[in-house]
């Protein structure tokens, strides 16, 4: 994770850095820092915290220079305090760092053997040293930036400034994304177009193995023989407008109650709503020839892939394979000739989903993506793409993609099952009707947020909560609790609910609160029974379910919700916004950092 941004300018560049990192915050947010050189001064300003510590410090202690970088970090090695923020020096050298430097001990341990004294506890430290000791030994700034590179295992981006040159920085890229700007007598790196936005939206975007030198007139890039590679430029269509809260209080708020909105128009794209039909999008293979599917995300993106197997499965009778992508990558999974791989991301960058999609392409299989950001790199990676039209996510908390992601897979099943042929013309129309129902559906699911207001009243006094669900209501237990812990900082499970029985009825008592997901369909009466298991062992059951479900589930709640009755097809995208509004308000009642919860980042690039 983290932000680096570099600028080589015609005027004081530092407040145009802080301008950028805001737009990279979401990359993490738990300390900063912008170094600068002017004048032949090489100087920085850190602070802990978020960016607005860091626009303290410039306030009190402005920095000139037209050339500098900056960082929004993630902390990785050592605490997210000001010592441990970047950039980095060593003598003339400054260093800012996305990702992971593995053998980062191993270099330590050799340049404190030659004396060197480190005063950070980071990884990035040492390439700061690396490049600082070839300079001592003689060689040219780039020299010196390229054999450090050669030294370096891991995931990184970078970007590196000399003192003595105030034309110049070195970027390099292996793994977390960075993309030049080239602006009319300036230059720019950033981790993405937006930051670069308001500056210039002419991107190259760099490969795996590219390093740059960076200078007012261009830019040359280099593979990691020394070689000049060319690599396109482009134009980004990344807005430069930092998107605002509008009258929600944050924007996790103002993102669940977009979903009525980006939910019609991401089916729109991929549904023909007056013909009855699914649209006949680009696809990288044919549907009607694979045997299996491979689908690998991370967090929410997976459960949403979780949905989609249980969707294509039952719809397509498409066998799915599905994992995590942090085990997919390692776990050595055989794809068979006739099988297609299909990866979610919302950022379109997280690190685990990137290595199963080059595992993949690596086994030979087509490559498809469900993204929201067209130009991220998972994105340029694939044979194909279905985008999400979520617009812009800001919340760390994944809400309106999630939605999002749902209504591309529930039409991928429709085109799934329609070329296996395993649904009728008839069948394809009622489904589309349905799902052209999930908007109004959404809108008046979000009515009943303060009932839902009052159940998180309720978890905001407890410290452990489970939820459960069957069929595709047990990836959405997964998903509120993901939501729960990751907002309120609760203790939260989900549990398939038939699994129940099978261990953790053992943390049922009177205190428990248990989140029972589940509208009025054909196992209902099986998650009745399930819920009677839990009531007579004393656990507060919280039902989140439909008119049908309400009359008919025969025990008593501390609280039901009760939303309309949904077509079974389209109900785990609705009963995902009731979900989402309980963790919200929960969190709100507890006065946790809804936007930027502790720890967390919005794009995970590192593994
Ligand atoms: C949870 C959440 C995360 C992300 C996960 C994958 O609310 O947002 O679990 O879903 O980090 O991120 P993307 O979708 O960007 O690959």
């Amino acid at each position: 994770m983290c932000g680096i941004v570099g600028i080589v300018g015609q005027t004081p560049v530092a407040p145009l850095i802080v301008d950028a990192l805001k737009r990279l915050e979401y990359r993490g947010y738990d300390s900063a820092g912008v170094a600068t050189l002017d004048l032949g001064k090489l100087d920085r300003r850190r602070a802990e915290g978020k960016l607005v510590n860091l626009e303290k410090r410039l306030g009190e202690e402005p920095l000139g220079g037209t050339i500098g970088i900056g960082h929004t970090r993630w902390a990785t090695h050592g605490v997210p305090n000001e010592t441990n923020a970047h950039p980095h020096f060593a003598q003339d050298v400054a260093v800012v760092h996305n990702g992971i430097i593995e053998n980062f001990a191993e270099l330590r341990d050799e340049l404190k053997a030659d004396g060197v004294a480190f005063s950070s506890q980071t990884d990035t430290e040492v390439i700061a040293h690396l490049v600082a000791s070839g300079l001592k030994n003689g060689d040219a700034p780039q020299a010196a930036a390229f054999a450090a590179l050669k030294r370096l295992r891991g995931a990184f981006a970078l970007a590196i400034m000399f003192r003595g040159d105030e034309d110049m920085i070195i970027g390099a890229r292996n793994g977390p994304p960075l993309a030049v700007g080239h602006g009319e007598g300036e230059m720019y790196l950033g981790s993405d177009a937006i930051a670069l936005a308001p500056f210039t939206n002419a991107i190259t975007y760099l490969e795996d193995g590219d390093w740059v030198v960076v200078r007012r007139g261009g830019v040359e890039i280099f593979g990691m023989d020394g070689q000049p590679v060319e690599r396109a430029r482009q134009q980004s269509v990344g807005t430069s407008l930092l998107v605002d809260k509008g009258n929600h209080r944050h924007f996790m708020e103002k993102e669940i109650h977009e979903q009525p909105e980006v939910i019609s128009h991401t089916l729109a794209h991929y549904l023909n709503f007056a013909e009855g039909t699914v649209a006949d999008f680009d696809l990288p293979f044919d549907f009607g020839k694979i045997e299996r599917l491979a689908i690998s995300a991370c967090g929410t993106a997976y459960l949403a892939g979780l949905i989609g197997k249980y969707w294509l499965e039952r719809y397509a009778r498409l066998p799915v394979d599905i994992d995590i992508a942090s085990e997919f990558r390692y776990r050595e999974m055989p794809l068979p000739k006739n099988s297609a791989a299909l990866f979610i991301s919302q950022s379109g960058e997280t690190a685990d989903t990137l290595a199963s999609l080059r595992y993949c392409r690596g086994e030979g299989v087509p490559i498809s993506a469900i993204v929201n950001v067209r130009e991220s790199t998972i994105a340029r990676e694939s044979d194909g793409i279905f985008p999400t039209l979520a617009g812009p996510e800001i919340g760390v908390a994944s809400t309106k993609a999630f939605t999002c992601q749902l209504s591309v897979l529930a039409a991928l099943t429709l085109r799934a099952a329609k070329a296996r042929g395993t649904i009728s013309a008839e069948e394809e129309q009622s489904l589309v009707r349905q799902l052209s129902e999930a908007p109004r559906f959404a809108s008046q699911a979000l009515k009943l947020s303060s009932g839902i207001e009052k159940v998180a009243r309720e978890l905001s006094h407890v410290r452990h909560v489970l939820y459960l669900g069957r069929d595709t209501n047990y990836p959405l237990a997964l998903e509120g609790a993901l939501k729960l812990k990751e907002i309120s900082y609760i203790h939260a499970e989900g549990y398939a609910a038939g699994e129940l029985k099978h261990g953790p009825i053992a943390l049922i008592d009177e205190q428990m609160p248990v989140i029972v997901i589940a509208p009025h369909d054909r196992i209902f009466e099986k998650t009745v029974s399930n819920m009677q298991e839990v009531a007579a062992r004393g656990g507060r059951i919280i039902l989140i379910t439909d008119e049908k479900g309400a009359k008919n589930a025969t025990l008593d709640t501390l609280e039901t919700v009760v939303l309309p009755d949904v077509p079974e097809f389209v109900a785990p995208i609705i009963y995902a916004l009731p979900v989402q509004m309980l963790a919200y308000h929960t969190a709100v009642i507890m006065g946790t950092d809804v936007d930027q919860p502790r720890n967390l980042a919005k794009s995970v690039t590192v593994e």
